[in-house]
């Protein structure tokens, strides 16, 4: 592939950490002058630049679609990076493409369908015959939903699921008939995105055990895919794996979990017949698609089976999957704009990274009282090497002064890196010990990896 080394300029669409680690890897790139983040947050502009210029828009959303395509333009933009799930679902790919100035890494508006619409997900994995919930049902009335429940076994247990993006906040377990049916009222308090909703069944492997999540990421260009990764994300806020659902609170990559027989059934039970389906349901989808499964056992062995799908890169597990890649992710980049991924050698290193996410205590329901204390620490942890990396989702710089300052839930991640995830986590832990916020407001769970951390000693 010939891709003109210098003077690119690359937009990445995204402002949680996830958009930081694919500006440092594309600022990272020789190809690369400029990187511009949309909206991004203020310390991207200061960590992990490698001496480029990274711009960030704090005005703009990731769905401000006309104000990104009028930038792409005058900025002269080269290829944009579509990375978060508002922005694919409003169509910025769509816009991008449309003007005809820049290439595009992310799925269309129609694409990516496969994430914003969870009932044409789970319609397309039937059609497809992929492994997800052996029951699932779409309502768009309470009403109807609360009717089939009464209709069902009340021990019997149901994920209820807003169909559209909440945020990762979506999906609510109950347990048994009673809880499922407080479940579907609260469908509306999801607004638009809960208008319609699933009724699932849980999944679990034929010993009636639900099995162990995990993150598996691929790249498509339209034509054929290829994996880049897996991680294991920690979704409850709190240690011991308590509390309320979060969009990730840390992880591991790899994970010991992704064994050859667990990554050889996905393949060739998932992400082969998602491919043919693509290709037979003529849905043309370039850039990154996320499978969140579960692998159970069935029949003696291991095989994933689809929670969710998302669109583009998970965040946190991007910050994790991103640095194993011994690619430069411009030229895979572009490479998945151009429709040909054929010749990208999607290597990876051996190194272990586990990332801690730093958050404002009250994440996720109440945190409003923390916004805008001072955050004190981060200077030191950027600047502490050996593995250890910072990466913001919503850290506020005042410009004068260099202080920082808490904007939003999620506030940053710490990556620490090893060769195993021992290792891997207590350089991520010896990093967030040097930080702390205003009044004793940092919260992060102590544990994370720790499924990992057992099996590594299990097998010592
Ligand atoms: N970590 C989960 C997500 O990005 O949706």
């Amino acid at each position: 592939m010939a891709v003109e080394r210098g003077g690119n300029t690359v937009m990445v669409v995204d402002g949680s950490g996830r958009g930081a680690v694919l500006a440092d890897h594309y600022a990272k790139s020789p190809h690369v002058d400029r990187v511009l983040v949309v909206p991004g947050n203020d310390l991207m502009e200061h960590v992990n630049t490698h001496g480029k210029e990274v711009k960030t828009y704090p005005g703009l959303t990731t769905k401000s679609r006309k104000e990104i395509v009028d930038i792409v333009r005058e900025e002269g933009v080269d290829l944009v990076d579509v990375a978060e799930d508002g922005a694919v679902e409003v169509g910025i790919t769509d816009g991008v493409l449309e003007d005809g100035r820049a290439k595009v890494m992310g799925p269309t508006s129609e694409a990516g369908q496969m994430e914003y619409k969870k009932s044409f997900g789970r319609e397309k994995g039937r059609k497809w015959g992929l492994p997800q919930p052996d029951e699932f049902y779409i309502f768009d009335d309470e009403d109807d939903a609360v009717k089939f429940l009464n209709s069902q076994p009340e021990e019997k247990s149901w994920f209820v699921k807003a169909d559209g993006g909440a945020l990762g906040k979506g999906a609510l377990p109950g347990q048994n008939r009673g809880i499922a049916i407080e479940r579907v009222r609260e469908m509306k308090d999801f607004g638009e995105a809960g208008k319609r909703f699933l009724i699932e069944s849980w999944i679990t492997g034929d010993d009636g055990e639900p099995g162990e999540e995990f993150s598996e990421f691929a790249v498509f260009d339209g034509k054929m895919y290829k994996i880049v990764g897996s991680a294991q994300d920690h979704k409850l806020v709190s240690t011991f794996d308590m509390g309320n659902q979060t969009g990730g609170m840390g992880c591991v990559s790899p994970p010991l979990m992704m064994d050859a027989e667990l990554a050889q059934s996905n393949d060739r039970e998932i992400w082969q017949p998602v491919q043919h389906g693509f290709a037979k349901d003529g849905i043309e989808y370039k850039g990154m698609l996320y499978l969140g499964g579960m692998a159970v056992r069935e029949r003696g062995r291991r095989r994933g089976k689809i929670v969710e799908w998302n669109a583009r890169w998970g965040a946190p597990e991007a910050e994790v999957v991103v640095p194993r890649l011994q690619i430069d992710l411009f030229e895979m980049g572009m490479a998945v704009a151009d429709g040909d991924i054929s010749r990208l050698n999607i290597a990876t290193d051996d190194v272990v990274r586990v990332i801690v996410i730093g958050a404002s205590r009250g994440y996720p329901d109440n945190y409003d009282d923390v916004k805008n204390k001072e955050i004190h620490g981060l200077d030191e942890v950027a600047e502490m090497g050996g593995g250890v990396r910072l990466y913001p989702y919503g850290v506020a710089v005042d410009e004068e002064t260099g202080k920082h300052y808490a904007k939003g839930g999620r506030l940053f991640g710490i990556v620490g890196e090893g060769k195993d995830v021992i290792e891997a986590r207590a350089r991520a832990y010896e990093a967030m010990s040097l930080v702390s916020i205003e009044g004793n407001n940092l919260h992060f769970r102590t544990d994370i990896g720790w499924r990992d951390v057992q099996r590594l000693r299990e097998s010592a």
